[in-house]
Parts: C-alpha cells; structure tokens; sequence
C-alpha cells in the first residue's frame, strides 16, 4: 500500500509576492505556516532598491509572520542600480539576490531594466560577490507572441548574459518551457530555475475552460500541454537544478476580475499540497524533498533546514475563497493534506 504520510524536511519558497500593508499581513501567515525561509520579491510600488528600503520591509514581514519564520530579501534591478549599493546591502546581510525584471514584463515592472546592457556594471559586481541574479525572463517586445516571450527570452538575453558572465548565478524564475528545461539543463551547476505549482498543473487551455477564467492567467502565462509536461518532469527528475518556488502572487478579487485583469495566482495557502500531488502523480514522492527542502538550499549556499514538516494522504476541497481571495485549484480536490 501506498505510504499515507511523507515527512520531509521544512521547504523553502525561492520566489514569491508578501506584498505590503493589509495585504501582506493577511498572505503571508500562509507562506510562513509551510515554508521556514522565503525569496521576497521587492515588485512594491515604488521598488525595493536601497539596502534601508529592504531592511524596512524586512521588518513588517516579520511583523507580519510568527517567529521562525526568515524572509530572504531583494534588491530590485534598475537601468541605475548602483554596484555599490548592491554590494553594501549583500554585504550587510540583507539581500540575498537581486531580480532582473524587464521593464514592462510583468506586474510592477516598470521600473525594471530597459537594456539588459544597462545593468552589467551591477552583474559584474554580482559575479565576483557571488550574488544571485533572479530572472524574469520574458522578452517585452510587442511583435513577440505572448506564448513565446519566455523562449525568445532566452535566446535575445539569457544566451549572450551567460556568455558574459560565466560564473555569475542565476536563477531562472518560474519556467513554463521545454525551451527553458533545455537550456537549464545545458548550462553549467551556477544556473538554476524555480517551478511554480501552476505550470506543473495547469497548461493555456484552463485560462480559457468555459470562459476567461481570470484566476489562472499568471506571468508568464501557462503554455500549452507539451510544455506543462516537460517542466514536470523536470521537475520530478531529481536533478539539482530545479527548485521550489511558488510565485504565489495574491491580488484582490476585483483587480483579478476586471476587464484587464491582473496577473498572479495565489497559491500560498495550499502550496505543499498541490506540488506533493504532482509528484505522487509521478512516482516521485522519493524525490520531493530534494526539489522542497535541498536544492534551492544548496544553490544559494545556505544550510538545510533542521525541522520537518509531515503531509498526509486526506482528500478535502480547496476552499472557494480564502480570507477574501480566491486561490489556485478554488473548488478543486486535494490529495494530500499538510500536517505541520
Ligand atoms: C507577479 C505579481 O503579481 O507580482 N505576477 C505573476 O503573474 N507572477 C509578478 C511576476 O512574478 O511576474
Ligand atoms: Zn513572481
């Protein structure tokens, strides 16, 4: 029979949105209930891009969050970041990446970098910290289908940035591609990517199952089937190189239901739960710790977590809403149930 249980050691997130104010206080309890340390993205208006700012969110975070729970901050990339500041914040302990947001590519990203030559005083500073750059990569140009933004990406930018700086890390955020997949695992051990519960769930068609289904359009958005299943299996492979990171990314249900909805699925609240079924689903509950709890551990050189958390086999539905948003799967059937 089956194992009921699985008890691996406590996950980390590597990417996702606490926002601020009455927002956060209200998501991230559900971020820090599963997951001991988390990568917050700095997309706040206006952009987290001084140490003080950083150091200043740090604290409504914990505020926001019992105790136990680390927030792992950073810095957000601009056509002016400065090398200095960047340094003096990695320095200082308080940022652990910076993220390279292409100006106009997703929610708050219009601060974001133009040129991606803009920023190489800032990644050759990085390279020699040892700092990580975390990617949104996606092209912004208008003429480049919406579906292929992530694939051209890598061939307009990631090629030529890897070839430049050869030794600096980076993470390839929430990838949706077999393009992505590929490249990952070609480059060498200092390129990593995080994989999103969605894009190991849902393909384009659940953006458009019966009528626009605002609730599942997220950046970059799902693709089609082929690719879905070549992210899984990425991801269940057990290879070192793709990690956990969520992107839950809350809106208010009327800024997701609008005649130009926001993109973001939250999914913090049911997170665990809907990865662990993607790997049972693949045989591949052996290597769920690994993808959770190490990888993303040990690409950014930091120790693995002591404690352990346990999820049980226990079918229950996701709630429609939670505390007023609507969540990723709202309706649908878990699996799996997270203990603590
Ligand atoms: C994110 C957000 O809302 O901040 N949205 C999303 O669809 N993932 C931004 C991002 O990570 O692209
Ligand atoms: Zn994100």
């Amino acid at each position: 029979m089956a194992s009921q249980t699985l008890t691996i050691r406590k996950p980390d997130d590597w990417h996702v949105h606490l926002r601020d104010g009455e927002m956060l206080a209200t998501v991230a309890p559900y971020t820090a209930r599963q997951f001991a340390r988390a990568i917050v993205m700095p997309n706040l208006v206006p952009p987290v891009t001084t140490v003080e700012a950083a150091r200043d969110y740090r604290k409504r975070i914990l505020e926001a969050t019992a105790p136990g729970f680390t927030p792992l901050m950073t810095c957000y990339l601009t056509d002016d970041t400065s090398p200095d500041e960047l340094a003096r914040g990695h320095e200082e302990g308080v940022w652990i990446a910076a993220k390279l947001y292409p100006a106009g590519a997703t929610t708050n990203s219009a601060s974001g970098v133009t040129d991606i030559r803009n920023i190489y005083p800032a990644l050759t500073r990085m390279e020699k910290l040892g700092m990580v750059l975390c990617v949104h990569g996606e092209v912004t140009d208008p003429e480049v289908d919406v579906f292929d933004r992530e694939a051209v990406f890598i061939d307009r930018v990631l090629l030529e940035l890897v070839r430049d700086f050869p030794a600096l890390k980076i993470v390839f955020e929430h990838i949706t591609t077999a393009e992505a997949v590929r490249f990952v695992e070609g480059s060498g051990p200092n390129i990593g990517a995080t994989v999103t519960p969605q894009h190991l769930i849902i393909n384009r068609n659940a953006i458009f199952a019966g009528g626009l289904r605002p609730h599942a359009y997220c950046l970059p958005v799902a693709k089609r089937e082929q690719h879905r299943l070549a992210v899984r299996k990425a991801a269940t492979s057990g290879s070192p190189k793709f990690f956990l990171g969520t992107d839950s990314a809350p809106h208010s249900r009327e800024a997701k239901e609008s005649g130009c909805g926001c993109a973001g699925i939250f999914n913090a609240p049911f997170a665990l739960e809907s990865y662990v079924d993607v790997f049972d689903e693949e045989d591949a509950l052996d290597r769920f710790e690994a993808f959770a709890s190490v990888n993303g551990a040990n690409f950014y050189g930091l120790p693995i977590n002591e404690d352990n958390v346990t999820l049980e086999r226990f079918y229950h539905d996701v709630p429609a809403e939670v505390a007023g948003l609507v969540p990723f799967q709202a309706g649908e059937k878990m699996r799996w149930r997270f203990v603590g």
